[in-house]
């Protein structure tokens, strides 16, 4: 399967930052040719970076996307003008949306169907805080998200899905881990929920379905750690915050996946 590397900026980079960064990312990685790579910029900063992109290798992504077709949703932004402005990716459920500003599964779900609807490819995070791994329950979490987020999601619609795992605990975040070391996953821990991830996806979809559903792993990602998690068989990719915001350092996350490829 081909790595899938996908750059997530969340609100830390600015229109004019964004183009600069974006034209080094073009220029770093013109040579790719055995990866799929998008970047998640701003919305504001859709429309330059859809320009830059054109006729490149790096596809563009949004942060998140409304649930509704449109009309008056103060503050939302419809997919069909993602669409419109070039977007071929969506990401979904990021924890910062669902732990800081409360969305449900059942909304993540709403929004990934209208997404496959205008086709979309949605990129489905999921992942477990700290304290839920220390009440045993990771695995519980994992699949309760995933159970409910791809709720109604036909075996046609299913090969259009980008996995995320993102432990909570390993996103370089401070509102979501206020206390304590902030570290990627151990490949071991990841290769865990991987497996686990694997497992109930070709239990729900069949083998041959579920077998071939990439799924990132997420969370503190460098150009340092990326390569030994990269050898895991069931880790598809990185979804990349952080590093991602460095043309530098995400082209070599991105060099060390096509080395492996
Ligand atoms: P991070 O973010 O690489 O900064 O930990 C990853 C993510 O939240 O997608």
């Amino acid at each position: 399967m081909r790595y899938i590397i996908g750059g997530n900026w969340k609100m830390q980079m600015g229109p004019l930052n964004s183009i600069k960064i974006a034209k080094e990312m073009v220029n770093h990685l013109k040579d790719i040719k055995n990866i799929e790579i998008f970047i998640a910029p701003s919305y504001t900063s859709l429309k330059d970076l859809s320009e830059i992109f054109k006729g490149s290798n790096i596809k563009l992504s949004a942060q998140n996307m409304s649930e509704f077709d449109e009309g008056a949703f103060t503050g939302e932004i419809a997919g069909k003008w993602l669409v419109e402005l070039g977007c071929s990716y969506v990401i979904l459920g990021h924890s910062e949306r669902r732990r800081i500003f409360g969305e449900s599964s059942e909304k993540v779900n709403k929004k990934l169907l209208k997404a496959l609807e205008l086709g979309l490819k949605p990129v489905l995070c999921i992942g477990e805080t700290a304290q839920e791994r220390i009440e045993g329950k990771k695995f519980r979490v994992n699949e309760e998200q995933l159970e409910k987020s791809l709720s109604n999601v036909s075996l046609n619609q299913i090969s259009q899905i980008i996995i995320a795992y993102e432990p909570v605990w390993a996103i370089n975040n401070r509102a979501l881990n206020p206390v304590g070391e902030i570290r990627a996953a151990t490949p071991a821990e990841a290769k865990e929920m991987h497996d686990f991830i694997r497992s109930w996806l070709i239990d729900k979809y069949g083998s041959n379905i579920g077998q071939n559903i990439p799924i990132q792993y997420g969370g503190s990602v460098t150009p340092e750690n990326s390569e030994e998690l990269f050898k895991i068989p069931n880790i598809n990719g990185a979804l990349v915050g952080t590093s991602s915001l460095s043309a530098e350092k995400f082209s070599k996350i991105v060099f060390y996946a096509s080395k492996l490829s």
